[in-house]
């Protein structure tokens, strides 16, 4: 048995769906630990995509059990949409191997409403480029102890109480920003309508996962965002509002921090950003174009275009230190192909002189922190059918070691595609050893 988390390295859309994907095949509980329907995680199998954005990325392994934890923010509506999803997909027997924390916090109508009217009232240079699903807003009311949490589903009374209360809080927000406040009866009475289904989901989650780890489980932790986007160690105010690093599993599982065995970062081969924020690698040419591109950059949740740029060191170790990563996980090294030259950025040139850890500082002054890029060899090789190490072209094999060598993290697994076959597994925590992918 084991208990691993995965969490992405970067700011987000690192590939944690296809790994979580993978990983889980050997797990038998599968957390999602923070985020809500901000999150977009792919998951490919054969030529069938699903983009999951509340739900587990275990939710195509009929085996897990799937588990939506008490860091998430919820929405019932996006939840109830993506049960039937999958429902009209033939995965029928859903309801069975699916929790929902009663501790988690509700996204309702009015949180949309307010991140919304922020996004597209703020002044020029102070919209987050949010996901616009009432993230932000929901996390808000959380803490300041005015949410509607999904256990009080189960009681009509206080469930109107708490929404009566939140919506107060809110509206003189919606007011000073030019919306119209949402009716408190209309909106409990359309929770009320919902609660029947999401009501034989709520369970202690806290309970059932430390539960499962005691009767020898093994349990996947599944991160939503990236480090840079964490609301503690991200690139503030440019980040979500929940924890995405590993200290958030033990969090939003509800577990003890000493239950997890292992941690995994997720990255890309390169850099990618959706929504506004420092991004020192980023790059606006041909060959940003090219990650874009053959990278099919474009978010999964709001289909903008991501922001591409080169692979980050310094940004790398930083997540790696305080994600504390006993491995990475590199994915869309298949990208890269094509490219004749590869930079990646292993320190910055700053007044204080050369660092090689990332300046959080200054990254609001990004002309006192100059990249310092080295360049290494491309490859013109596809590199989907690799299924080892040794198939990989030398120069691939090289950037790899590179990556190892700099941050001080083995590399576990290299993504070569989507597809779950798509997949190099050097290392694999559930079992110890090298598994076959
Ligand atoms: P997540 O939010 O971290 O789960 O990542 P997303 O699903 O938002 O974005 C990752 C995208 O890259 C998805 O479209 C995946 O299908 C795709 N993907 C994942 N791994 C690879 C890979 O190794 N190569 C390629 N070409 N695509 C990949
Ligand atoms: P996954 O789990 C990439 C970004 C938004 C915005 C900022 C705040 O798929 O990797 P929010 O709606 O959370 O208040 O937006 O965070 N963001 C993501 N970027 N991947 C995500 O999730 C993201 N979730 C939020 O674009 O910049
Ligand atoms: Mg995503």
């Amino acid at each position: 048995m084991s208990v691993v988390a995965i969490v992405g390295a970067q700011w987000g859309d690192e590939g944690k769906g296809k790994i979580v994907d993978i990983y889980t095949e050997f797990a038998e509980v599968v957390v999602r630990f923070a985020g809500g329907p901000n999150a977009g995680h792919t998951l490919v199998v054969g030529d069938d995509k699903l983009v999951v954005r509340l739900l587990p990325s275990g939710i195509l392994r009929p085996a897990t059990l799937c588990v939506l934890g008490q860091g998430m923010v919820v929405d019932p509506d996006v939840l109830l949409g993506e049960i039937d999803e999958l429902g009209r997909r033939g995965h029928v027997e859903l309801g069975s191997r699916l929790a929902l924390s009663d501790r988690a916090h509700l996204i309702l109508p009015y949180h949309v409403l307010v991140d919304t009217l922020r996004e597209t009232t703020a002044p020029a240079g102070r919209a987050i480029g949010t996901t616009k699903k009432g993230i932000g807003p929901a996390y808000e009311d959380k803490a300041r102890r005015n949410g509607v949490r999904a256990g009080d589903l189960r009681h009509p009374a206080r469930l109107r109480e708490r929404v009566d209360a939140a919506l107060a809080g809110w509206a003189p927000t919606i007011k000073s920003l030019g919306g119209s406040v949402p009716s408190a009866e209309a909106l409990a009475s359309a929770l009320l309508a919902s609660a029947p289904r999401l009501v034989p989901l709520l369970r202690d989650t806290s309970a059932l996962v430390s539960e499962s780890i005691k009767a020898g489980k093994s349990v996947m932790l599944e991160g939503a965002q990236g480090t840079l986007l964490d609301l503690d160690h991200g690139t503030y105010p440019f980040v979500t509002s929940s924890s995405a690093v590993a200290g958030g599993a033990s969090v939003g599982a509800g577990i003890g921090p000493n239950r997890i065995n292992t941690v995994i970062g997720i990255t890309k081969a390169y850099t990618t950003r959706v929504g506004a924020g420092p991004f020192p690698t980023e790059l606006g040419n041909a060959e940003g174009d090219h990650l874009r591109e053959v990278g099919a950059e474009f978010g999964s949740v709001t289909g903008r275009p991501r922001r591409t740029g080169w692979l980050d060191l310094p940004a790398l170790r930083y997540a790696a230190r305080v994600n504390g990563f006993d491995g990475l996980a590199l994915t869309k090294l298949d990208v890269l192909t094509g490219l004749s030259t590869l930079k990646v950025c292993v320190a910055y040139d700053t007044p204080e002189g050369r660092v090689n850890d990332l300046p959080l500082d200054l990254l609001d002054r990004p002309e006192l922190m100059k990249p310092v890029y080295v360049e290494l060899e491309g490859w013109q090789e596809k590199l989907e059918s690799a299924r080892v190490l040794d198939e990989l072209p030398s120069a691939a094999r090289a950037y790899i070691r590179f990556l190892e060598k700099e941050t001080g993290a083995p590399v576990y697994l290299v993504s070569v595609g989507p597809r779950r076959s798509e997949t190099i597994m050097l290392h694999n925590p559930f079992v110890g050893r090298a598994a076959a992918p």
